[in-house]
């Protein structure tokens, strides 16, 4: 075992293929890495975590993701969405309790064209001009995501899945690719959304160098927002039998995230506080900087459900915001209620680092 390789990371930024290999196969560093990471974050961003408000505001999908527990084809769940007003007034909710950025995700459901979603978005803004709307709402043509773009959206999330064509198509069916929701997430970027990305940790049929793929192409990307978390199985669909994704895998993994995107704003999901009960305490201690408490109604939490025995499903918004101030109080880091925009490095402090860290 290579011990220099995490001193390597914390300076460079980077690593060969093999090198990343390595490091991920490997748990003899993993103290070492998770302290590195929590460096470099407290260098950027101090102790500070932001939140996000999220609003599951429809479960009506028309994909049929392999992994995926609201996949159309699983006739078991009772599909919901939230009206205009409902999605308001979650907002309205959330501003009192100190939010400063919505985010609102859901399926990919042909209810919520872009005459239906861009009204929404122009409402939240104008009542809310201080905050931040996060749209993550799936694979869209780019005349979409321009339209959401003027109607005042500021950011999307997408995650990539992954990264490798082959390993793409073992996840999901035919009628979706890797190239297209490659070329979604360069369209968000090339409108000016600031765009989320990422994937699961542990899928069916990842290797190793899968994930040294998505590592590549999160640095070509360059996103602002990383979310990983791990795969976790659910019972009505074809992955049921699968393995779950591990807490230590995604752990080790945003630490090597936090080094090689030392800007970027990585959440300490809800899956990963689901595989392990202080798995998102554990996520903040490794260079995780985001949370994002659960503002949907009571009513729909549990039908929102992507995977099994998903958490936070039964807790009013507030208890949810309580429940994660303490959390991320107890190991050292301390809620703020700003936007939260990525920090961006100044064209000086870049070139003063050049030969130094990767920036991003
Ligand atoms: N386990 C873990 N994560 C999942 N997602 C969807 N289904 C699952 C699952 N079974 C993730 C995907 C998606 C995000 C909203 O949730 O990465 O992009
Ligand atoms: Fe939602 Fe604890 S964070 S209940």
């Amino acid at each position: 075992m290579n011990d220099g390789l995490v001193k390597k990371l914390a300076l460079t930024g980077d690593l060969s293929d093999g090198e990343l290999a390595e490091l991920i196969e490997n748990g003899a560093l993993d103290g070492e890495l998770r302290l590195a990471a929590d460096e470099r974050r407290r260098e950027i961003y101090g102790d500070e975590v932001f939140v996000r408000g999220l609003i599951e505001f429809t479960n009506f999908c028309k994909n049929d993701c392999y992994y995926c527990g609201i996949r159309r084809s699983n006739r078991e769940a009772s599909r919901y969405r939230l009206t205009a007003d409902e999605i308001l007034g979650c907002c309205r909710e959330g501003y009192g309790l100190g939010f400063r950025t919505f985010v609102l995700q859901g399926g990919e459901d042909p209810f919520f064209t872009d005459e239906a979603l861009c009204p929404i978005v122009a409402c939240i803004k104008n009542e809310f001009p201080d905050c931040a709307v996060t749209l993550s709402v799936g694979e869209r043509p780019y005349e979409s995501y321009k339209k959401l773009r003027d109607a005042g959206a500021d950011r999307y999330l997408l995650r990539h899945e992954t990264a490798d064509p082959v390993h793409y198509g073992k996840l999901h069916p035919a009628s979706l690719s890797s190239e297209n929701r490659k070329k979604c997430l360069f369209d968000l970027k090339s409108l000016g959304y600031q765009v989320g990305s990422g994937f699961m940790v542990g899928s069916p049929y990842q290797t190793t160098e899968n994930i040294v793929a998505d590592l590549r192409f999160l640095q070509k990307l360059d996103p602002d927002m990383i979310g990983i978390g791990p795969f976790l199985s659910h019972s009505e669909t074809p992955f049921a039998d699968f393995e779950n994704g591990t807490a230590a895998l995604t752990i080790k993994l945003i630490s090597i995230l936090r080094l090689m995107f030392p800007r970027a704003l990585i959440p300490a999901t809800t899956a990963l506080g689901t595989v392990d009960l202080r798995g998102r305490e554990k996520g903040l201690m490794a260079g995780a900087n985001v949370v994002m408490p659960n503002l949907s109604p009571v009513r729909v939490r549990k039908l929102y459900e992507l995977y099994d025995n998903k958490i936070c499903t039964g807790e009013e918004s507030a208890q949810c915001v309580d429940c994660l101030r303490a959390r991320v109080g107890s190991v050292g880091y301390r809620i703020v209620t700003a936007r939260g925009d990525v920090k961006k490095q100044t064209e000086e402090a870049r070139r003063a680092s050049s030969g130094g860290h990767q920036v991003n």
